[in-house]
């Protein structure tokens, strides 16, 4: 029997996962789950081409559980989806050794990820560190060991799946046939603003909610974003489009009728912001309840996570195990061991 198809996606544990990552991946990834062959990965190294200081590493361990929680809390089913940590996959570095010798350097270095890369970590273009250069190639090896069929990226990412199917390619035409040529599927159109409206939502920009924030913080996060500065006063005529007040109502506000009337209000001065946000915030817990059934749920089962984590690694260990395998073999580096009795 054909197995179903496969899906390769994750995040760098560096932080909780915000309203930002829901409309830009993780509602995708709930979907998706029931008709795919669904593995999530915990790119923990990805995170060290930027990130590899005491400190990060030092946070490494929540991070992770965070991050594992975040994905449960949404919606994503550990019976359906595997979670893993890429570190403690091997055969992810073999994978890249061998991937390596297909990229080319010119082609990483054009990328405009890896300039937007250097910049937030404030390494110069001129001293780039070599495993930042070789990120895309090591994204591959993640996809392509799964031998998974499709990668949910956003935007950013998408360039990075065009290598993965490149190294494919190249693999496959050298050795023979070992790797499907992984589709992208771009699941973040458009990206969601942060609170401060100065352009996307994000930890490091401080204009993120979490979707582990309690109630009163997002009573209070949304009670200080930013809106039609023109309005000074409740009768002034205020513009709803590029609001992103009314961004998130549209978004998360299931009223639409709630919705409709106070954007009919707003545009002819009839209502008051405290309003329209104490409205949004009631929208947004409203939203957030059944995150929060969740959170719940495995946030007083500590060892259940690390249970689901360990099960998914071990998942991902044997595909891997099975994929290198091929691997070998049709490199004929199996020989060689073989010859020697090297097993
Ligand atoms: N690069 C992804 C990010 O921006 C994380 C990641 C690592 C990934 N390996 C992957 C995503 C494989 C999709 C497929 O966080």
């Amino acid at each position: 029997m054909e197995r179903a198809k496969r899906i390769l996606t994750g995040d760098r544990p560096t932080g909780r996962l915000h309203l930002g990552h829901w409309v830009g991946s993780l509602s995708a990834r709930v979907r998706l789950q029931y008709e795919y062959d669904t593995i999530l990965i915990v790119a923990d190294l990805h995170m060290l081409t930027t990130k590899r200081s005491r400190g990060d590493i030092g946070n490494l361990l929540p991070n992770v559980r965070g991050l594992v929680l975040d994905y449960l809390a949404s919606g994503m089913e550990p019976e359906r989806s595997c979670i893993y940590l890429q570190s403690a996959v091997a055969e992810t570095h073999e994978l890249h050794t061998y991937l390596e010798n297909f990229a080319k350097v010119d082609r990483l270095l054009r990328l405009p990820s890896l300039k937007q890369m250097a910049r937030d970590a404030k390494a110069s273009e001129q001293s780039l560190p070599f495993g930042l250069l070789g990120y895309p190639v090591l994204q591959a090896a993640d996809i392509l060991l799964a031998r998974a069929n499709l990668a949910p990226v956003g935007r950013d990412n998408l360039a990075h799946i065009e290598i993965s199917r490149e190294l494919a390619r190249q693999f496959n035409a050298t050795y023979g046939r070992v790797f499907p040529e992984p589709e992208p599927l771009l699941t973040d159109i458009p990206a969601l603003v942060g609170t401060d409206n100065r352009g996307k939502m994000s930890k490091s920009a401080g204009n993120a909610i979490f979707l582990s924030d309690d109630e009163q913080t997002v009573v209070a996060k949304v009670r200080g974003m930013f809106t039609d500065p023109k309005r000074i006063r409740a009768d002034i005529p205020g513009s709803v489009e590029g609001n992103p007040v009314f961004v998130y109502h549209r978004i998360f506000n299931e009223n639409r009728a709630e919705v409709e009337e106070l954007e009919k209000r707003y545009r002819t001065g009839k209502v008051g912001d405290t309003e329209v946000k104490e409205k949004l915030a009631r929208a947004l817990n409203l939203f957030l309840r059944p995150f929060r059934e969740r959170f719940a749920f495995y946030g007083d089962k500590p060892r259940l996570i690390d249970q689901i984590l360990l099960n998914g690694t071990t998942r991902v260990r044997r595909i891997a195990a099975e994929t290198m395998g091929e691997v070998r073999e049709r490199m004929g580096i199996k020989r060689v061991w073989k010859t020697l009795k090297i097993e």
